[in-house]
């Protein structure tokens, strides 16, 4: 069975479909949104594809994935939030449109993600990799309770990895 986390006071989440890859190519292809992931370059329309393939085989495989973010405002595509599988741990990560940035949604989106990856799929532990420069994403990840576990430099790029366990006297479950 496809599954998705519960609704958030502002946001759902669901499986992704087919028609969401106009609005998700447009959220890729904004320079402001790419400027701190991978090599900093935008996504083409066939990379925005080959994310949503991905993520549809890994829900269905793994019934998790990077799902896409709605706001209950206006029923918009605004971004994902999910997990992917690494060598080390499921591993977090989000990405939402400018237009709706600074009001909170990324932290909001993480927590019910964090919660639903611990009490629902069962995690021990969630890593997360950001570039050191991305301050808001460190700030969501600080606001998350994650804790820094290691760094190091790729392609001239600090990166940093970050943890938490299931069982960390965390603020994952709080929703503000
Ligand atoms: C990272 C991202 C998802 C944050 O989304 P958001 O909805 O604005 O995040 P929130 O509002 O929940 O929290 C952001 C926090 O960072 C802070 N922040 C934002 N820009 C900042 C900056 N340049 N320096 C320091 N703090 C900053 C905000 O003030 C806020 O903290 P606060 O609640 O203490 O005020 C969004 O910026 C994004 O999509 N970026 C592009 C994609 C990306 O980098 N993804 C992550 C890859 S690891």
């Amino acid at each position: 069975m496809i599954q998705a986390p519960p609704d958030t006071n502002r946001l759902s989440f669901r499986a992704w479909l087919d028609d969401d890859l106009d609005r998700f190519h447009d959220i890729c292809s904004d320079p402001r949104v790419m400027e701190h992931v991978g090599n900093g370059e935008v996504w083409s329309r066939q990379q925005a594809a080959q994310f949503i393939q991905s993520a549809t085989g890994t829900l269905r495989e793994q019934g998790f994935c990077q799902w896409p973010v709605f706001h209950k405002s206006d029923h918009r595509l605004i971004g994902y939030c999910g997990f992917v599988k690494t060598g080390i741990a499921p591993e977090i990560g989000w990405r939402l449109s400018p237009e709706y940035w600074g009001k909170g949604l990324a932290t909001e989106a993480a927590r019910a993600i964090l919660q639903y990856g611990f009490e629902t799929l069962r995690f021990n532990c969630v890593v997360a990799t950001v570039q050191a420069a991305n301050a808001a994403s460190i700030r969501v990840i600080d606001k998350l309770g994650m804790q820094l576990e290691d760094r190091f430099d790729r392609a001239g790029r600090e990166v940093r990895i970050y943890a938490i366990e299931s069982n960390a006297p965390s603020p994952h479950a709080k929703e503000s």
